[in-house]
Parts: C-alpha cells; structure tokens; sequence
C-alpha cells in the first residue's frame, strides 16, 4: 500500500492523494488587475487532470498593494473572485482540492519577476514592512503603523472569507518567503520596539492576529494551511525551533497544517538544495504533534512515498518537478503500483457503450 496515493482528510475536505501542486508565481494578471484568466485555467487544469490531490494556487494578494508584482492575481473584487470561481470549477470537476495562498508582500511587494522594484512611474508603488529595511535590490518600506497593522489583519481575513465564497476549499497563509508575515517573524527584518517586535511572541503576535481573523471569516468545515520559512540561512534569523514553537501556538488558534520551506528574507545566502533539503525542517515541526507538509526537490515517487513512511510530513508539495511534468501524480501512482481512477468521463456516467 502506497501512503502517498491514501487519501488524507481535514476537518471536512478529502484530498484523493497527499501529493499536492506547490503555490507558484504565474506573473500572468495581463491586464494588471489581478484576475485571474485563460492562463490560470488552463495551468490548474492540468495539474487536477494530472492527478494531484490538492491544486494550491499561486501567491495572491489580499490587497492591491500586497502583491508580488502587478501580474500576480488578487481576491479583494468580485471580478477577482469570480474568476477564480471558474478555475476552481474545473479543478474540482477533475476531482482535486482547490487551494489559495493569501499574501502580503510587505517590503518586496512592487517588484518585478525578476525581484527588482517596479518604478512609480511604471505602475509600481511605495511599499510597508514592519521596519525601514529593505532586501537588496528593492526599495526601503515605509514602517507599519498600527492602523497598517490592523487594515492587513482585516484584509488576509476579508479575502479569506471571499475565498470560500470563491468555492476554494482550503486557505493557506502565505507566511514565508521574505513576504510580510516572515518579515515580522525575523529579527533579521523586525527592528520593531513595540508590541509586534523583540521576543518570539512579540514577532509572531502578527501573524496569530491573522490567523485568529481569517478563522474568525471561514467555517469551521475548512482547513487553514500555514507556509513558513524555518530558517533565513543566516545567523540572526529565524530558527527552525522557533517556527516549530509558533507552528504550535498557531495550532491552538485553528490552524490545521504546516508547510515547511525555508529562505526568502534575505538574498546572497548559501541553501544547500540537495535532495530533500527542507524535509527534516518538516519533521522537526511534526513532532510537535502538528500535520505538516515537505516540500524543495521531492522529485520522485519512491522519495515522497519514504519521507511519508518516516513519518516526516503527512503530505509533499511539489513544484517544479510538476512544472516538468503535470501527470507526474499519474505517473508516480503506477511507478508505485497504485491504480487509480482519477479521469471523469463518459465511462463513469455509464455511457461507455
Ligand atoms: C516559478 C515558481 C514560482 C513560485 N512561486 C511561489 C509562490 O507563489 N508561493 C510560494 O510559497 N512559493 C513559490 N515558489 C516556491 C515553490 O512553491 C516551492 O516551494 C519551491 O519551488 C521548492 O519546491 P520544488 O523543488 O519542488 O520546486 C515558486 C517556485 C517557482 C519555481
């Protein structure tokens, strides 16, 4: 029996399978408006007809001003959520999960693919971070307020709640990466003297705010995922044991599981990306008694099925391997032995003859 092709379930969704399509930038908003189009459809599309159990959706501003860049999509409109509703239809129609990652960029917000600073003049905008420091080559943050503070805490919970009006079965808090909710995890990017700032607790007050919020705005049927960076790969930063206590703290609010990545915050560090490389990150925060997910060159069948074995995660995000290959989870089934049934069509509604 393959643990990866079981079906996992939390609180009142079922993923077919625990090999799941990892949140990635399309930079294909071509109208900047941050609707989501043809492209998407067509990108998640293949991933549900590739057989993964969970489509999470690419990073995706809870406001205008928390985007990555001016191409990524949004869910603060209706034209917004309404978009997504057909993408997520055709997700669900090929029996995967629908995800979204929630984000705010913070001080890397404006930017370019390329994670330069868009001009002002070409459409880009000033940026907030929780202190006035900046990641090479973007510019400095304007430094949060507590009125910032709060209008982003109702913001992530506003566009949670549109979210699950969208159709999105599962909300996932984008929290690392460099992107606000990291930069006021690290002391690395939090300088803040105030309530949001110092000890872990101060630095993690944000985003337990949020988590508080968007739970407060979805049903009690839908799960909450969290994405953290365990580490910065730097001295000072965060540490893997800090971001397992604060996996725990974020549990006891209803936060359901832990995707495990790391980096993002600061540029020119060394990540020795062998094999695997994030999966002990994830089994550290497991055993805490959290469900968490591994993810960061999971490439192969038999090596998602054995990090699942060892009990180091309970579920695999993969990216760029399913860039590669959309059917990979079709592929990794029968490399497995596992047969399945994921195609919809006419032989299942008896019209085969
Ligand atoms: C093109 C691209 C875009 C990405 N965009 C996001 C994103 O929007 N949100 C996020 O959390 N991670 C993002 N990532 C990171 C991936 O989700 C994943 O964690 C990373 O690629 C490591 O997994 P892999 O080795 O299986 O690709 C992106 C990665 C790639 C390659």
């Amino acid at each position: 029996m393959s643990l990866l092709f079981e079906p996992l379930s939390i609180r009142e969704v079922t993923f077919r399978n625990r090999l799941w399509v990892s949140p990635m930038c399309q930079f294909s908003c071509w109208n900047r408006d941050g609707v989501p189009g043809s492209w998407h459809i067509m990108n998640a599309g293949s991933y549900a007809a590739g057989g993964a159990g969970l489509v999470m959706m690419e990073s995706t501003g809870v406001s205008a001003d928390g985007r990555i860049t001016v191409w990524c999509p949004g869910i603060w409109n209706d034209d917004q959520s309404d978009a997504w509703s057909t993408v997520i239809e055709l997700v669900h129609s090929l029996g995967a999960v629908a995800g979204i990652q929630l984000n705010h960029a913070g001080r890397k917000a404006s930017g370019y693919a390329n994670g330069t600073s868009m001009e002002i003049a070409d459409g880009g905008w000033e940026t907030m971070g929780p202190s006035a420091n900046k990641v090479d080559g973007m510019r400095v943050p304007r430094v949060m307020e507590q009125a910032d503070i709060d209008k982003v805490v109702t913001d992530f919970g506003t566009a949670a709640a549109r979210s699950v009006e969208s159709g999105f079965d599962v909300i996932e808090l984008h929290a690392a990466h460099g992107y606000l909710i990291h930069q006021f995890l690290s002391p690395l990017s939090n300088e803040r003297t105030d309530d949001y700032g110092g000890s872990l607790e101060n630095r993690a007050r944000f985003l337990l705010d949020i988590v508080r919020e968007v739970r407060r705005q979805i049903p009690e049927s839908t799960p909450l995922f969290i994405r953290l960076s365990a580490t910065d790969w730097a001295d000072g930063g965060i540490t893997i044991e800090e971001t397992a206590t604060v996996s725990t703290w974020a549990q006891a609010l209803g936060a359901d599981l832990f995707d495990i990545s790391s980096g993002g915050l600061i540029r020119n560090v060394f990540i020795s990306s062998t094999p695997g490389y994030q999966v002990e990150f994830s089994n550290t925060v497991k055993q805490q008694g959290v469900l968490t997910a591994a993810v960061g060159k999971i490439t192969k069948a038999d090596q998602a099925e054995s990090i699942l074995r060892e009990g180091k995660a309970d579920a695999i995000f993969m990216g760029r391997q399913l860039i590669n290959d959309p059917h990979f989870p079709l592929r990794a089934a029968h490399e497995l032995g596992v047969e399945v049934d994921y195609t919809p069509g006419p032989h299942k509604m008896g019209h085969w003859d």
